[in-house]
């Protein structure tokens, strides 16, 4: 019989942890956003510390060979317990512990003591950094150039391991060789040129046939009409897919499913509620602000049918969620199915796994471009 379990606990080996749903930025591409204000489906909140132990049990730390402090909604370095999380994973395990970060927040002393407790292994720091003294602001809304500068510094300066994430957009395109040159200088381990496709929705999928960088164009407020400052789309092989498979519904409907998070890392993710979810991606779709958003209203549908907290960690414990109908087997069998049959391939797979379409951004797959500057 095949098995169609996600993951059993003791198969666990990367978590990706969103401590909190809180960011002092407002990048407008980001789901935290929503038309220029915070998105109002967006409950504020952190992890309160009781639930460090919940997401992090002593028994699981050993086994854990990552730890991912990123998220969909926030920024990990405004959480107040970040230091406390990390002091746990490194006192019961090894794992090696990611900080995805616009690196605008705390002080250089700070950055400086955590470039200190993580000298020691691989960790890595990055540092979303999208241009430079001009022009990171434009996505990266109200942070400060000096400041994430100074920060990183610290870090570096103090033994850490750091990456910049440059994403590219027609605004900084033409700045990402001197920022390569400046993070040498720094002591930045890696550069990371990122291409996005978060302008690309399911209901309004743009032409393009190349996924190069450029040409890059600008991109109209679908309410307005206006282009709003900072925004801007990027390529897509969107034509490509609809030429083949006559449209997107039935390319999601027909494609195989090469599951990112199962597959590749052996991870799962816990939201700032302490939810877990399969992948970030799946972790994002309940809180978008677009009520009409296909996965918004799949993923709707689909809780509707399961007890309320079914994957919450404050009312479970990990094996237990892990043994979940959707985890045990729903997941897993939905991808060979369609998006209308009762236990509905979800879009989010589709989008997200599928075989000739990268939404991604993340730094495993390949809309990024990671150059090492060691040596
Ligand atoms: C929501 S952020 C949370 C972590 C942190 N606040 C940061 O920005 O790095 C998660 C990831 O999304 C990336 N991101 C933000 N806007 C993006 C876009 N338009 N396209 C692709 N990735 C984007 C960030 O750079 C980061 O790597
Ligand atoms: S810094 Fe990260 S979490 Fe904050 S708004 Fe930008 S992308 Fe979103
Ligand atoms: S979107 Fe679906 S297939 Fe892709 S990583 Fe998440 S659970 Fe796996």
């Amino acid at each position: 019989m095949l098995n169609n379990n996600y993951l059993h606990y003791s198969q666990i080996k990367v978590l990706q942890v969103e401590p909190t749903s809180r960011c002092n930025l407002a990048c407008p591409q980001c789901a935290r956003m929503d038309l220029g204000r915070i998105n109002p489906q967006l409950p504020v909140g952190d992890l309160p510390e009781e639930d460090i132990e919940k997401v992090f049990p002593e028994e699981l730390i050993p086994q854990l060979k990552q730890v991912l402090f990123n998220g969909n909604y926030g920024d990990p370095v405004i959480y107040p317990y970040l230091d406390q999380m990390m002091d746990r994973l490194l006192s019961f395990g090894s794992p090696r512990i990611f900080i995805y970060t616009n690196g605008s927040l705390r002080t250089p002393e700070w950055w400086k003591a955590l470039g200190t407790k993580l000298k020691k292994g691989r960790h890595l720091v990055i540092f979303s950094v999208d241009g430079l003294q001009e022009t990171n602001a434009i996505y990266r809304v109200n942070s400060r150039f000096e400041k994430v500068m100074e920060n990183a510094q610290a870090f570096i300066g103090a033994g850490g391991r750091a990456r910049w994430d440059y994403l590219m957009f027609a605004h900084n395109v033409h700045q990402v060789d001197e920022a390569v040159s400046l993070a040498k200088k720094m002591g930045f381990k890696q550069f990371n040129k990122k291409k996005t496709a978060r302008f690309i929705h399911d209901h309004h999928m743009k032409t393009n046939t190349d996924n190069q960088i450029t040409p890059i164009f600008n991109r109209k407020n679908e309410v307005t009409g206006e282009l709003a400052p900072g925004e801007y789309e990027a390529q897509s092989k969107f034509d490509v897919i609809k030429q083949k498979y006559g449209s997107w519904q039935n390319y999601v409907n027909t494609t195989k499913i090469h599951c990112k998070y199962k597959e590749d890392m052996a991870g799962l993710y816990v939201d700032f509620n302490a939810d877990v979810w399969p992948c970030c991606w799946l972790g994002a779709p309940i809180y978008f602000a677009d009520p009409n958003n296909i996965q918004k209203q799949q993923m709707t549908k689909l809780l509707s049918q399961f007890e309320e907290g079914f994957n919450s960690l404050r009312r479970h414990k990990w094996a237990d969620i892990l043994s979940h109908p959707w985890f045990n087997n729903l997941l897993v069998e939905s991808w060979k199915n369609r998006l209308d049959d009762e236990n509905s391939k979800l879009m989010t797979c589709g989008r997200t796994c599928g075989t000739d379409y990268e939404f991604s951004s993340g730094g495993r797959w390949k809309n990024s471009e990671v150059i090492s500057l060691d040596g």
